[in-house]
């Protein structure tokens, strides 16, 4: 099995790395910077992060990372963030496989994949039991970046789903398949699966909370921004519990940000307070190139590299591949601290703290023929390290 750090990558800090030094000493000798307007900053930052983040390789996680993007909110980055992420570490030297798992297909879209209807797709795996390998494609513009596209057939799967057996099960399974057969035939491990969430919490979603190790939750910073997190932390918990006990929150990313607003610094300061070991340092601005991207089949990665949003996502993929891959988190690390439901707050937070999962919930009413004890996690590599503390 394949399994090693890539081969002259030195992932060690501390060590003395020639590019590293190359790095450092060109922002170095840049001139002061201009903070007299605040796009003169802007400019000087993205000249920084350029310097410091272009052409760089990441390290390879020692096993294979699956992170399941969620929010139960439409619109708050998920699939920006799902593709963007996925380029910008494909980019970096990783082997990435993105699969779409919401019927808009936006993620095909954006990862110029076919997806017309009568294409191969997530829908065939999930119900009529297709291998993963026959559906995935090669995203047209970056290297190492794979795609399994939804079709427009994905929009029956929540009800079709739900008279299969191992309902819940399905996703994993494929997956787990497909990582056994690339090892089988020799093939490069995947160093990441991002699956990309539609915005609910029925099978779609729970199939790839099954499926993942680690939930990546994007955040939009707006009012309101937390509500419904409760909801999204239970089902988390409940999957945990009852069908995948390595599920865990490991990523929270701010996004659409916008700096010059009190809003947006006080829902980032209550996300940090609340999560602050999974809550990435980057946040992703609002960028008029992140949202064309897509017309043009196009991650901004590939769309506008050189540009702030896609710097952004860059420096979110740099920091997701070097923290370490927290698992077993405390108890209450899918849960918000007890403070977060004591009072209603600005980003509403509190007002949703007592959400109760319901009837209808995952776990509530488990299919006949599926186990409510889920087998090893889906791994290619060896078992998955705890260095919790590990943090950059
Ligand atoms: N950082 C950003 N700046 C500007 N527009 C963004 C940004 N992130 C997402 N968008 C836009 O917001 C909309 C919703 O984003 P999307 O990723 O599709 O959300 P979701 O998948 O959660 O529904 C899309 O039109 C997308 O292009
Ligand atoms: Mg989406």
């Amino acid at each position: 099995m394949v399994d090693q750090q890539d081969p002259g990558f030195d992932v060690s800090r501390g060590t003395v790395d020639p590019d590293e030094a190359r790095r450092a000493a060109i922002i170095e000798s840049l001139p002061a910077v201009d903070d007299s307007t605040p796009l003169a900053a802007q400019l000087a930052a993205d000249a920084r992060r350029r310097i410091d983040l272009s052409g760089r390789r990441f390290p390879r996680p020692t096993h294979t990372r699956v992170v399941t993007v969620a929010n139960q909110k439409g619109g708050v980055g998920k699939t920006t963030t799902t593709v963007n992420l996925a380029a910008a570490l494909a980019q970096a030297g990783l082997n990435v496989l993105v699969i779409d798992n919401d019927p808009q297909g936006n993620t095909s879209t954006a990862l110029g994949v076919d997806h017309r209807a009568g294409t191969p797709s997530i829908y065939e795996v999930l119900v009529e039991d297709e291998d993963l390998v026959n559906v995935v494609q090669q995203s047209t513009r970056v290297p190492r970046l794979l795609c399994a596209p939804a079709t427009i057939d994905l929009s029956g799967a929540e009800i079709e789903l739900v008279s299969l057996v191992a309902r819940e099960n399905r996703l994993r399974n494929a997956v787990s398949a497909y990582l056994e057969g690339r090892a089988a035939a020799g093939q490069d491990r995947l160093d990441y699966v991002f699956i990309d969430c539609p915005p609910s919490l029925g099978l779609l979603t729970v199939n790839a909370f099954v499926a993942a190790q680690e939930v990546l939750i994007p955040i939009q910073c707006e009012y309101y921004a937390l509500e419904g997190l409760s909801q999204l932390l239970k089902n988390v918990q409940l999957i945990k519990n009852h069908l995948n006990p390595a599920l865990h929150v490991s990523t929270i990313l701010l996004t659409m940000y916008d700096a010059r607003t009190n809003l947006a610094q006080q829902v980032a300061a209550e996300v940090r307070e609340h999560f602050p070991a999974q809550t990435l340092r980057t946040t992703v601005p609002r960028s008029v190139r992140i949202s064309e991207a897509p017309s043009y089949g196009q991650t901004v990665m590939t769309y506008d590299p050189g540009s702030t949003g896609a710097l952004s996502y860059l420096a979110a993929a740099r920091e997701l591949a070097e923290r370490a891959t927290v698992t077993a988190p405390a108890p209450d690390a899918t849960q918000p601290s007890p403070t977060a439901s004591a009072a209603p707050t600005a980003t509403g937070v509190g007002a949703r703290g007592a959400d109760h999962a319901g009837p209808g919930q995952p776990g509530a009413n488990d299919a006949e023929g599926t186990s409510l004890t889920a087998g090893a996690p889906v791994t290619a590599g060896g078992p998955e390290r705890t260095s919790p503390n590990e943090e950059i």
